[in-house]
């Protein structure tokens, strides 16, 4: 079933914008509408709220579904659950109150502990939303000229092509795509060739390269480490402001991988917190080198207490730090912004650190990759390697478009996965640290009733 041919009204549909699909135009349209699938466009699509969540638990999933889709939005772990009712409880009792004793320190928390995590210093962490607001901050404003080139791929999601899309509308930037693996046979990608052919897309007007560090198209997990070893290689004897940044949206590897993109060599890394992770919903961040952050300027005024003194004062924020600088202003849903800090410790704790959650999370994918090859009428489409693959998991059934297939296994077997939101669609499963062998093990039987 690869690269099926989406017919206008099938697009439409799932885009909200014919009739009876108008509830998916909005906030979360493009998941409702592309990855959830609902062939019809009926409302009953989603499974039922869970009506009494145990607050013993970890998480609080519905029991009567198998979840393979904790990846797509993060199910509030406990300690997050909880530090978001405290927050709340404090704004609602005294907003401002609670926010002039506790915002600078709750924000500073929430930034240290993303720092630590990242191996990186807290002044280089600017806090997001999202991963598509780090990803559009960053394309919209990192310094380039008139015909200078920022390369990105044929995989990458909507954010990252959109936002450099916008940026070449504005002021002449050009951009570039690569192929690194044949788009309808992503298991076959092989670390040296998507090397070579980005290496191969640089050109000396090349100023960044534009990536998905886990392409939510296939499951294919970049080698971040090769990629920056190459890049370093083509930025020999340039100057400082004309080197290739190598950025990167992290969002299917971080919550994920034993790696930190700090060590990995990225010069530009944004990522949601809130899917793998399992930080709050709506919270994210940016990271960049000292250097990197030199070549980006914000786009949204911080909140940042020395930024909005330099403005009483008549002076400019200088002295504030990168991450500060860049980070958004505006208020926020707080009680969720000052809860990131807990899932930074869940990690390191209760789910053992992230060598631990990077082991946890490929075993189970590697179980359900070879479980799904050994079924007849299924092809694995993300890599068998871990080098290449991480938690995503896409899969093709010759006997089923993707979308049914998805359909199928959530009412006929309580099981819920997603459809890449590509224009090839796979079925795709994400395994994570809220899933057990079992709900793998369940996941495969009721492919193997499909299939
Ligand atoms: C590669 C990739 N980047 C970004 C996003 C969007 O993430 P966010 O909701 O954090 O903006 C998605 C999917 O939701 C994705 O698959």
């Amino acid at each position: 079933m690869t690269d099926e041919r989406l017919d206008r009204r099938q697009l439409l549909v799932r885009g909200g914008l014919v009739a009876g699909a108008t509830a998916v135009a909005g906030a979360g349209g493009y998941v409702v509408a592309r990855e959830v699938s609902d062939s019809d466009g009926s409302a009953d699509a989603a499974p039922p709220a869970r009506t009494a969540a145990d607050d013993g638990e970890l998480f609080a999933l519905d029991p009567g579904y198998t979840n393979l889709t904790t990846f797509l939005l993060a199910s509030h772990p406990r300690p997050v659950r909880d530090a978001i009712e405290r927050h709340r409880q404090g704004l609602d009792a005294g907003t401002a109150l609670y926010l002039r004793q506790a915002e600078p320190a709750f924000e500073e928390e929430a930034r240290a502990a993303a720092a630590d995590y990242l191996g990186a210093g807290p002044e280089e962490v600017a806090l997001t939303d999202s991963t598509t607001m780090g990803v559009a901050l960053v394309y919209a404003r990192l310094r380039a000229e008139r015909g200078d080139e920022i390369l990105t791929t044929e995989h990458d999601f909507y954010a990252t092509h959109e936002s450099l899309r916008l940026r070449a509308a504005l002021d002449g930037v050009e951009v570039r795509r690569v192929r690194l693996y044949p788009l309808d046979r992503p298991e076959t990608a092989s670390a040296d060739a998507i090397v070579s052919a980005l290496v191969g897309g640089i050109t000396p007007r090349t100023r960044a390269v534009a990536l998905t560090w886990v392409h939510s198209s296939s499951g294919v997990k970049l080698p971040l480490r090769e990629i920056a070893d190459a890049v370093a290689q083509a930025n020999d004897g340039r100057d400082e402001s004309e080197r290739v940044l190598l950025c990167v949206d992290g969002i299917h590897g971080f919550g994920v991988e034993d790696a930190s993109p700090v060590d990995l060599g990225v010069d530009i890394f944004a990522s949601g917190c809130h899917k793998w992770l399992f930080g709050p919903r709506g919270t994210g961040l940016v990271w960049a080198s000292a250097q990197a952050w030199g070549r980006l300027r914000p786009t949204i005024p911080t909140f940042a207490g020395e930024a909005y003194a330099a403005w009483l004062f008549g002076g400019l924020p200088t002295d504030v730090a990168p991450g500060a600088l860049n980070t958004p202003g505006g208020f926020h849903s707080f009680e969720h912004r000052w809860a990131l800090a807990e899932a930074f410790a869940l990690h390191a704790a209760e789910l053992g650190g992230r060598a631990e959650v990077a082991a946890r999370t490929h075993a189970l994918a590697r179980r359900l990759k070879e479980g799904l090859a050994d079924i007849d009428g299924v092809a694995v489409k993300t890599p068998l390697g871990e080098e290449l693959s991480a938690g995503l998991v896409c899969a093709d059934l010759e006997a089923l478009p993707a979308r049914d297939a998805v359909d199928r296994l959530r009412e006929e077997h309580k099981v819920v996965a997603s459809v890449t939101p590509y224009a090839t669609e796979y079925l795709r499963f994400g395994p994570s640290v809220a899933n057990t062998e079992d709900d793998v093990d369940r996941t495969l039987e009721a492919v193997a009733a499909l299939a």
